[in-house]
């Protein structure tokens, strides 16, 4: 592998991306605040500054707990209008800069294949009001690494109100694309809705920044609540890119991302740990009025694990489908399943090829020769190198 690009090393192009976030975010501001409730601007101003002081907190002190307050109410529009004034240039720049990579000649074949592409599948799982978007626009804007006009994206988030964010948001950049938007509550969600599942088995890039630590002490609370991640990554298709942006700090989210993607058949592309900073530039008239009402400047760099992974192998999926257009069912891995022979022999060896085809699971399988007696009991039956199963138990 070659050495690590320096993710924090400003670059005149990435000043220039700065600018554009910056501009972005001032254009958006006022439209974000006519969506808060409240009698006068000064009214709907302080309940912004009131969501601004929880949300700092939130994110300062308990991102690693499970109450309520350590997880914010997005449904409400004056904690989006204090997360975007907060946040969002940040995001930006850092998904640009994390994008960066990809330009080395050690990934050049990850661009290559999505050149041979006719659209490009992007999905942004917790991507809120899709600060994952307007950085990679950018990043592709300022590359030709695909145009924008290829790309088809969803957003999947346990809040789909942030679209209503996202909608002011798109009309102030300089090229259209189509977003969806998809409710999936990642460690509460027991199923996935068919649409989701759609997506996630198309998609060419999936990023997933500042996510994954605002789900992870459930998941360490209860195991069985990071199910529904876990089924997800596993659905992934081969060559589908992972993008990871997170807090760094906590070694145990991190280690546990580790897992799950490996068990998912992930393997790291480009790794970086470090603490980009956005550019500094003037803040335009609205972004000086805001800060000073709302005593608060919107955040200029934080530290983060920055990480490129690609799915590199098929994986068993944990997600049982009887009917295509009703939600598929997740498995927790450990859970003993309907068929033990299956369970013992394929959940246990994360290297055996297995995947959704049309709602078959087919699997390759390492031992070709199964007995009569052991394809009765496993309703395994071999076909070549392939072995199909429909659904489990399975018939051919
Ligand atoms: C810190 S924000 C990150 C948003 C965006 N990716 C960004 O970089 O600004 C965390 C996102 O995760 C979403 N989220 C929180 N809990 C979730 C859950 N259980 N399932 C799915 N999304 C969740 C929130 O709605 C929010 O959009």
């Amino acid at each position: 592998m070659e050495a690590a690009l320096d993710l924090s090393v400003i670059s005149p192009k990435s000043q220039k991306a700065a600018d554009f976030f910056r501009d972005l975010v001032s254009e958006i501001l006022p439209d974000l605040l006519g969506h808060v409730e409240g009698v006068s601007n000064q009214d709907r101003a302080d309940r912004v500054k009131q969501a601004l002081q929880n949300i700092s907190r939130t994110y300062r002190c308990k991102l690693g707990n499970t109450d309520t307050w350590s997880r914010s109410e997005w449904d409400n529009a004056a904690n989006r209008c204090a997360y975007v004034f907060l946040y969002y240039m940040h995001h930006c720049h850092m998904v640009y800069v994390a994008l960066q990579p990809l330009l080395e000649k050690s990934l050049s074949h990850v661009v290559q294949r999505w050149r041979q592409m006719k659209y490009l599948q992007v999905c942004c799982i917790g991507g809120g009001p899709g600060p994952d978007l307007v950085g990679l626009t950018k990043f592709l804007r300022d590359t030709d690494v695909v145009p924008v006009g290829m790309l088809k994206c969803s957003v999947i988030d346990a809040f789909p109100s942030w679209k209503t964010t996202w909608d002011a948001i798109r009309e102030k950049l300089p090229d259209p694309f189509p977003v969806n938007y998809f409710r999936c509550d990642l460690v509460r969600d027991t199923a996935i809705e068919p649409d989701v599942l759609d997506i996630i088995r198309r998609v060419d890039l999936v990023t997933l920044v500042k996510c994954f630590s605002a789900v992870a002490a459930f998941m360490r609370d209860d195991p069985r609540r990071s199910s529904v991640f876990q089924a997800i990554l596993r659905e992934l298709k081969p060559g589908a890119v992972v993008l990871y942006i997170d807090n760094e700090k906590n070694q145990e989210t991190w280690q546990c991302f580790s897992e799950i993607t490996r068990m998912a058949g992930l393997d790291v592309l480009h790794e970086w740990h470090g603490k980009p900073v956005i550019p500094s530039g003037e803040d335009s008239a609205i972004i000086q009025n805001y800060s000073s009402a709302l005593e608060l400047r919107p955040m200029q760099s934080c530290v983060v694990s920055v990480v490129l992974l690609r799915k590199n192998r098929p994986t068993l999926s944990l997600v049982r489908t009887t009917d295509p257009n009703k939600p598929a069912v997740v498995t927790h891995p450990g859970v003993p399943s309907r068929n033990p022979y299956l369970e013992t022999r394929l959940f246990n060896q994360p290297d055996t090829n297995a995947m959704h085809v049309n709602g078959h699971l087919q699997v390759e399988w390492p031992y070709r020769k199964l007995s009569k007696q052991q394809q009765q009991s496993t309703g395994i039956y071999a076909g070549g190198d392939n072995i199909i199963v429909n659904g489990l138990p399975s018939q051919k």
